[in-house]
């Protein structure tokens, strides 16, 4: 099978995000932030408004379109990133989904080993608006902007399924872990299965890369991590790349802490991304070199701003000043965060030197 055009022909020379991801480009880095479009942006919940439900802003690709470019008129980040939501492949998956204004996600909670055999095939039907979307998107970014898909990775995307919602600790996942192993075992393939689909068609429909977001990977004792984390990933990005050899593919496994140096290289992502909590001298010590790093200023020192975020901003500019660096949050942009003090880290790193 041929790699797709989008990854074979897009040019990383006018792209610097692509550069950086290729480990092509050091020195001042790329910028995009997780949750980049959302609430924290006015013109964004001058649109939420206009669908009567999440999942319906997202299935409705005028309005995802629109989310998704906000950020980048705005702001000039280097990067899009499709806006839409990591649960909607249990959506597609037959499971039930909705969002609860100021609740977060609930769904019908996969309670016993039946639930999972019941559930159906990934509906590319049902997903055909997001397919959509990123075709619009991709007619309108400026020629410099590297536009990013995603995905849940199985675990975290798991956790909410088993819990039905967002839960401090994923106890409720990690608990049928333990009791059904088998049964999660089934769980977390059909999820594996179901992001290659998915995230190989939005590579087809012209995504530049893909991001697997393994937003709660922090909370499993290490057997676990390697066996829902790790491996899983590890066979998306070879099952994407079975399809499309020259996917470029970002891993999130945040709270990974002393796991994140293997996880980069046993799966083969182009990039790791980091969370708030690492320290960047440890990641000078024990991430190779050659391993592409993205990442992580606090969201909160966004909200802060001032000195505390001139600080922090030097910090990490200078920790990996000398190798590929994207720069983005530790964690996704929080609703309360000044659009100014975008407008400053933007400014800080676009004037940043050596
Ligand atoms: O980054 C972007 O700008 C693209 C869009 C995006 C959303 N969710 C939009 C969204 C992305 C990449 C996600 C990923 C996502 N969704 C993750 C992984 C990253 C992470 O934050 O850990 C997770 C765990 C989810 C599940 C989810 N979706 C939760 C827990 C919530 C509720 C929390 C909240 O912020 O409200 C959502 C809702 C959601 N997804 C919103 C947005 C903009 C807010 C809903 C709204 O605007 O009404």
């Amino acid at each position: 099978m041929s790699p797709s055009p989008s990854v074979q022909e897009s040019s990383h020379s006018q792209k610097p995000f692509l550069a950086t991801l290729d480990g092509h480009a050091v020195g001042k880095p790329p910028v995009w932030l997780m949750r980049q479009a959302g609430r924290y942006l006015p013109e964004y919940r001058a649109i939420r408004c206009k669908a009567e439900s999440f999942l319906n802003f997202c299935y409705t690709p005028a309005l995802a379109t629109e989310a998704t470019l906000q950020p980048i008129r705005r702001f000039g980040f280097d990067a899009a990133i499709l806006f839409s939501d990591i649960l909607v492949v249990p959506d597609a998956l037959g499971q039930k989904v909705s969002f609860e204004t100021g609740e977060g996600p609930r769904l019908d909670a996969l309670t016993s080993p039946d639930a999972i055999e019941r559930l159906s095939e990934l509906s590319f039907n049902r997903l055909a608006p997001v397919f959509e979307t990123i075709e619009r998107v991709k007619t309108s970014l400026p020629h410099e902007t590297a536009f990013i898909g995603f995905c849940g990775a199985p675990w975290t995307v798991a956790s909410y399924m088993i819990a039905g919602r967002g839960t401090p600790d994923q106890a409720p996942a990690r608990l049928f872990a333990y009791r059904y192993p088998e049964a999660f075992q089934l769980l977390i393939d059909k999820l594996i299965e179901a992001s290659i689909a998915y995230l190989s068609q939005q590579i087809e429909t012209g995504v530049d890369a893909v991001q697997i977001f393994d937003s709660w990977a922090g909370v499993l004792p290490a057997r676990e991590f390697e066996r829902w984390c790790l491996q899983p990933v590890t066979k998306i990005i070879s099952g994407v790349r079975m399809r499309h050899p020259f996917a470029r593919i970002i891993a999130f496994p945040r709270g990974g802490a002393s796991h994140i140096s293997s996880f980069a290289l046993r799966t083969g992502a182009n990039a790791i991304g980091l969370d708030t909590a690492v320290d960047p001298a440890w990641v000078t010590q024990f991430v190779p070199p050659n391993v592409v790093l993205q990442g992580h200023l606090d969201p909160l020192v966004l909200i802060a701003g001032g000195q505390a975020q001139d600080m922090a901003v030097k910090e990490i500019l200078s920790a990996y000043w000398n190798r590929s660096h994207i720069f983005n949050l530790g964690h996704g942009i929080l609703p309360q965060t000044p659009v100014e003090h975008v407008e400053a880290l933007l400014r800080q790193i676009r004037s940043s030197e050596a």
